[in-house]
């Protein structure tokens, strides 16, 4: 099960954003964390489509879009047109319609997440998981809305329960021009407060994805957190 290791861009300067991914990437970032809110889901105002649209030109690096906005259903199709390579809405936005807006996630090509605030119980996400259209399911392990919070350990349990429950879900995904299918393992991911100090617990938990903004920009040495993260992610894997 490969590890991901995606600095949250939120932590960046945001004025020169190309220059911020390109150097994550040449820090070791797997994949580029955009969080996008709409100061309703959550009392802070970032980003949208057409910031991601710009820096879609200047990078072909995996978009892991987490939306914390109101009506995800509403951003399916702008996001998918900006290039964003990854969807992940939350539940809590999305009790009446997560299937429709899984389903078109899927349709317009981008791989379908589903985040839990800490205060919503993981059961909450197994009928979307046990559907199929599901990619990744992100565990909040902070109050999403703002960078630099304290990690909930709190949250570790949900990682456990999730984990257990589908140890390496097997998604299918069939590339039908093709006679082969392509095997793809199930993500957990966490965001929030994840740094050196912290990221042990995550991966002991089971967490595969990690998003890490300001342990991340603030270190003097990014690749040394990134390296350190992504071994802590893999030693676990191995001794499970
Ligand atoms: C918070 C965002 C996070 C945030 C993480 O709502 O979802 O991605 O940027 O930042 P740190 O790693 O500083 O907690
Ligand atoms: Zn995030």
């Amino acid at each position: 099960m490969s590890a991901k290791i995606a600095p949250s861009m939120l932590s960046s300067d945001f004025a020169n954003l190309a220059a911020e991914a390109q150097r994550m990437l040449d820090c070791g970032a797997d994949w580029l964390h955009m969080d996008i809110m709409d100061g309703h889901f959550v009392p802070n105002l970032t980003i949208g489509a057409p910031v991601i649209q710009s820096l879609r030109k200047h990078t072909s690096a995996y978009l892991d879009c987490h939306l914390m906005v109101t009506n995800p259903l509403d951003y399916v199709e702008p996001l998918a047109k900006a290039g964003a390579s990854g969807f992940t809405f939350h539940i809590e936005a999305s009790r009446d319609n997560w299937d429709r807006v899984s389903k078109k996630v899927k349709e317009s090509g981008m791989r379908v997440g589903v985040c839990l605030k800490p205060g919503t119980p993981v059961e909450e996400v197994f009928p979307l998981v046990d559907s199929g259209d599901v990619d990744l399911v992100l565990i909040m392990t902070v109050e999403p809305g703002f960078g630099g919070q304290k990690f909930m350990p709190e949250t570790m349990s949900k990682v456990k329960a999730l984990r257990s429950r589908y140890p390496s879900l097997d998604i299918e995904v069939q590339e039908t021009s093709f006679s082969f299918s392509l095997l793809e393992i199930f993500r957990a991911q966490v965001d929030g407060g994840l740094g050196p100090s912290t990221i042990q617990q995550a991966a002991d938990a089971g967490a595969n994805c990690i998003v890490a903004g300001s342990s991340v920009f603030g270190a003097p040495d990014p690749a040394a957190v990134i390296s350190l993260m992504r071994n802590s992610v893999q030693t676990a894997q191995a001794a499970h």
